[in-house]
């Protein structure tokens, strides 16, 4: 057995590096005295009230006399997903009144909602603001949100979801932050602290909720709300990173997912609920199970009935019920019979109160108002236009077709050129469409008028079968200099629930590609879509590609800005992209092999010789079809411009435990235009207690370069960035060799190694 050392807790401060954990995060007496003090007086019937989150559309909507009198008796702690029509506006404004002023302990409700990624102002899908790399960004999307949103009050938000994703089929990887814990842990904090700010007191700041704990997105199959197997050394290393990130951050609330995880409902897990969240890592904020979550265990076959249900999500950590009820009915006679324990309810208060009370509910229980200035201002929309520029990921520009020069006539073909609601992607309450900015009119308002545009969609949706338009679309294309087909999938293709097993492009959209690429005139291709798609001969067929995920709002605009070079790409992807959904799941960071695979030791099926013995084409670990490699690698993106990387440097070939590596690389802009090189660190840890993935990302830096530029770009590793869960599930840095990578993406850079000692 080798050494090790031990450095958990230096170690999760590592994790998020240069966030510093928020300061209210930190107990506060006088705050937990308030709390004694409302609970020592509050009733059963009070105490319950504040574990029930209805949702607005099943109750308010439906009976608000009813809904009226349950807030006027406390039995109520919470709304969520109230839509603000005017209507709703006013009712929210009443049931916020009579709690305050008219409930018996004059509790303030919280109001939550799905603002995902913007409230009005529409920012690109996570999983697109996760290709930005850049934590600023997303940042300031969300304190963007949270800006729009709290004028309506809305002071808790179901974000960020830091669900690990590493495949395409499920619909939720859209809303996912990508495949590697280290990204998704800096920009979910960096989405937390946006929501949170530093004083959640303030009016404009919202309670976030990391999502989904824990495993969901390892559903079996890319199906939704399905099982889940993750050993516990992969959950702790990988899939519970980011929300440890975020629960050292500052992060408010939680929220239960659907899935079941090593067999266990996660809405009543008490190793992930109790024993990780609240013995090991502390948490004292509220956790709130997921939407019908708790009774939703009836058909897992976990709880036999609804009063069961409630016995084993209180037991197992739920201190806020969303949408159900079965708290309010069953949570009593559970307590009288022995199977519920009022001093488990008492905390679960606890934590509800103490969210409210940081977030200064009694002092600002209204909405702040002046939407008129606030919603959709020039300043948001410009954000949302950068961050939408920031995501595009460049995949492919053969004979540098891009940027477009404002000569060039251009066909528009393709679904996604002039679709506002498309373009916005899932988890839009409350954006809509006619603030939508696409593609065409803002290409129009760029070139000053549309003489050099032609225009012939093809399909009229993604998933259209009808060949009706193709005649049009060949026609505009071959009268054009460039064909610019902007394609992908519709919002509703991916999200909640929509999970697809076939990840090409959805309809009859490679039929039309092929027909536009027979014309031989250079086609540019943009997917806007929630997932990767497998991209079979398009690849091939497109002379130039694109991914522009959901851009949200501003969209169209930013798209006309990369197209036509007005800025260069930046965005690399935050996730592997397969060749084929055979290939799937697919990540950069998967464990060494017995027999990885090289370009040399085996046979793609094409040339394997009829008849030959088995061994003969070569046995490692690839797929006969496929290979081993994915389309594109994590990280990768392309510019208008290139660079080199040289001069690896280490400052030490070993180091001791405890000590800092420092290693540097010198980038240079080798091409005419200036741009933005996202420079990756990778290790590899050679040998473990446990196997260790072939490349794990450990930080990135960001140097925007002009043509000729060069610059030294310089890492420091602390060893217990190195660390790991081993067989005995401690949280270890081995000594021994590692391999470093001074990278563009997970396939490439400059290697060395070093030693630790
Ligand atoms: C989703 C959550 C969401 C909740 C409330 C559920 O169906 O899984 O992510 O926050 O609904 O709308």
């Amino acid at each position: 057995m080798k050494k090790f050392a031990c450095r958990c807790l230096r170690m999760s401060l590592l994790m998020v590096a240069a966030l510093n954990p928020l300061v209210y995060a930190a107990p506060d007496p006088a705050l937990e005295k308030q709390i004694d003090e409302l609970l020592a007086n509050m009733s059963l019937t009070e105490k319950i009230g504040q574990t029930q989150l209805r949702d607005w559309g099943t109750y308010a909507e439906k009976d608000m006399p009813a809904i009226k009198q349950a807030v006027r008796d406390g039995k109520i702690g919470g709304f969520l997903n109230v839509t603000m029509s005017s209507v709703n506006k006013y009712a929210f404004e009443e049931l916020q009144r009579i709690a305050v002023e008219e409930s018996p302990k004059k509790i303030p409700l919280i109001f939550g909602q799905d603002v995902i990624h913007g409230y009005k102002t529409i920012f690109p899908i996570p999983l697109g603001q996760a290709a930005s790399w850049n934590a600023d960004i997303v940042k300031q999307g969300a304190r963007i949100a949270a800006e729009e949103a709290t004028t309506d009050g809305i002071r808790w938000t179901f974000a960020p979801m830091i669900d690990i994703a590493r495949d395409p089929r499920w619909g939720r990887i859209a809303e996912s932050l990508g495949e590697d814990p280290y990204l998704a842990s800096l920009l979910g904090v960096a989405m937390t602290e946006g929501f949170q700010t530093e004083d959640p007191t303030d009016p404009t700041a919202m309670a976030a909720s990391a999502k989904h704990f824990v495993g969901y997105g390892a559903t079996e199959g890319g199906r939704d709300y399905n099982t889940a197997y993750v050993p516990e050394g992969l959950l702790r290393d990988v899939y519970l990173r980011p929300f440890k990130a975020n629960v050292d951050a500052g992060l408010m609330t939680i929220m239960s997912s659907y899935n079941t995880l090593n067999d266990i409902p996660a809405t009543a897990n008490k190793f992930t609920l109790k024993k990780i969240l609240r013995d090991e890592w502390k948490f004292d904020g509220f956790v709130v199970s997921d939407w019908n979550a708790v009774m939703e265990m009836i058909p897992h076959g976990f709880a036999a009935d609804a009063k069961h249900a409630a016995e084993l999500a209180a037991n197992g950590g739920i201190d806020f019920e969303m949408h159900t009820d079965t708290f309010e009915k069953y949570l009593p006679e559970l307590i009288k019979e022995g199977k519920f324990s009022e001093a488990d309810l008492n905390t679960a208060v606890r934590n509800m109160l103490r969210i409210k009370l940081r977030l200064g509910l009694w002092d600002n229980p209204y909405p702040r108002g002046n939407r008129e200035q606030v919603l959709l201002n020039e300043k948001f929309l410009a954000a949302a236009e950068t961050a939408a520029e920031e995501s595009f990921v460049l995949l492919k520009n053969d004979k540098k077709i891009l940027p477009l020069n404002k000569k060039q006539t251009i066909a528009v073909i393709g679904p996604l050129a002039d679709a506002p609601f498309e373009q916005l992607g899932t988890w839009i309450y409350d954006g809509e469409k006619k603030d939508t900015r696409t593609f065409l009119p803002a290409l129009k308002k760029y070139l000053g008028n549309d003489k050099n545009i032609i225009v012939a969609p093809g399909v009229s949706y993604s998933r259209d079968k009808s060949t009706a338009g193709f005649a049009a679309a060949v026609a505009a294309a071959k009268k054009a200099d460039v064909i610019l087909y902007v394609g992908g999938e519709e919002s509703v293709l991916s999200g909640e629930g929509h999970s697809r097993g076939d990840i090409r492009l959805p309809g009859v959209q490679q039929e039309l590609i092929a027909q536009l690429a027979a014309t031989g005139k250079p086609l540019v291709q943009v997917i806007m879509a929630g997932r990767t798609i497998q991209l079979d001969q398009t690849l091939e067929q497109s002379t130039a590609l694109l991914m522009a995920w959901h851009p949200g709002t501003m969209g169209g605009p930013a798209l006309v800005d990369v197209l036509y070079g007005e800025v260069s790409p930046v965005g690399r992807l935050p996730l592997t992209w397969p060749i084929a959904v055979g290939q799937i799941p697919y990540y950069y960071n998967h464990m060494a092999t017995g027999r990885p695979a090289t370009d040399k030791n085996y046979t793609r099926i094409d040339k394997i010789e009829q008849g030959v013995f088995q061994h003969q084409p070569g046995n490692s670990s690839n797929l006969l079809d496929y290979g081993h490699k994915p389309q594109f690698p994590f990280g990768y993106g392309l510019t208008y411009t290139t660079f080199t990387y040289d001069n690896l440097q280490i400052s030490a070939k070993e180091i001791g435990l405890g000590k800092t590596l420092t290693a540097s690389a010198v980038i240079k802009n080798t091409g005419k235009v200036a741009a933005t090189e996202v420079v990756q660190l990778y290790v590899q840890d050679i040998i473990g207690d446990v196997t260790r993935p072939v490349r794990e990302l450990k930080n990135f830096q960001r140097v925007f370069l002009k043509p000729g530029e060069s610059q030294k770009v310089t890492f420091t590793l602390h060893t217990d960035e190195l660390a790991f869960h081993n067989q005995a599930m401690q949280l270890v840095t081995e000594p021994g060799q590692f391999n470093l990578w001074i990278a563009p993406n997970a396939e490439e850079g400059l290697q060395t190694s070093f030693m630790v000692k």
